[in-house]
């Protein structure tokens, strides 16, 4: 299927999942978290597992005050609303980016690998990443999971400093992509994993993680409250916290949500 994403399609081939007859399709916003964090605000937890798609954002968030671009219809660029105890924001990040682990192998045959805190990437280069946000939304609050994947970027819609750091379905797979069935692949995928977010002390997601992982045994540069510190990955622990063994001894924890990553 090419041309933009269509709400009753995706309503339709997703009617085996929670998310079904929630799917909105909008060709532009500012960024599809912070549509559905106004949704939370307005209809409180009747919004909840509502997915908004966009065509294109004029102001897509990233990470730690970074941003998200992407040309008009080359990104998938979904936000699902959910509801919860705050707790389980972390874990939502892990579960989206195994989803789209899943599903980028199984319709594109293109092998991607988590980097932690929440990045999947295709051997070097960037190809999705995720965004949690929250807000208060008694009881509980609402959680927007943002996922940006790149689709059908070609190697020059990227600007010239992310050429090298950032991929595409279109340029790791050999097939045709299709944004539609990436799209029901990974929202089916996500239906499952969610279950095990929500619940803590299901070790699956972990674990499944950890499988998925290029972290581990490989060096990482991450900085945390100003202070910047490299190693080697040593562990993804139960709480989603990365271990640094130091390059001069010492073993480090660092928080998924608050720290950033320099390489
Ligand atoms: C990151 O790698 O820093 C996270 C990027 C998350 C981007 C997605 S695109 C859909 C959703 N809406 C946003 O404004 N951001 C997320």
């Amino acid at each position: 299927m090419t041309g933009p994403l269509d709400a009753a399609a995706l309503n339709r081939d997703l009617a085996a999942t929670r998310f079904a007859g929630r799917v909105i399709c909008v060709a532009d916003c500012e960024s599809t978290n912070l549509l559905a964090l106004r949704l939370a605000s307005e209809q409180g937890r009747a919004a909840d597992r509502t997915v908004i798609v966009a065509e294109h954002q004029s102001a897509g968030r990233g990470r730690l005050g970074r941003s998200w671009h992407a040309p008009r219809g080359a990104g998938l660029l979904m936000t699902v609303l959910l509801h919860g105890p705050p707790p389980v924001a972390g874990r939502l990040v892990l579960a989206a980016g195994i989803a789209v682990c899943e599903a980028v192998g199984e319709v594109a045959d293109v092998a991607a690998s988590l980097r932690w805190p929440n990045d999947v990437y295709v051997g070097a280069r960037k190809l999705a990443g995720v965004l949690v946000e929250t807000a208060a939304c008694e009881p509980g609050i609402a959680m927007a999971l943002g996922i940006g994947l790149n689709c059908l970027q070609k190697p020059g819609h990227f600007p010239p400093e992310l050429r090298d750091l950032a991929t595409s379905l279109e340029i790791e797979s050999r097939h045709a992509i299709d944004r539609h069935a990436v799209a029901v692949r990974m929202l089916n995928r996500l239906d499952g994993w969610l279950d095990a977010a929500f619940d803590a002390a299901d070790a699956s997601l972990v674990r499944e993680c950890v499988e998925r992982s290029d972290d581990l045994g490989r060096r990482a540069t991450l900085m945390h409250s100003g202070r910047t510190l490299s190693g080697t990955v040593v562990e993804i622990d139960d709480g989603l916290g990365a271990w640094l063994q130091l390059d001069d001894g010492g073993r480090v924890r660092f928080d998924p949500l608050t720290t950033r990553r320099i390489g």
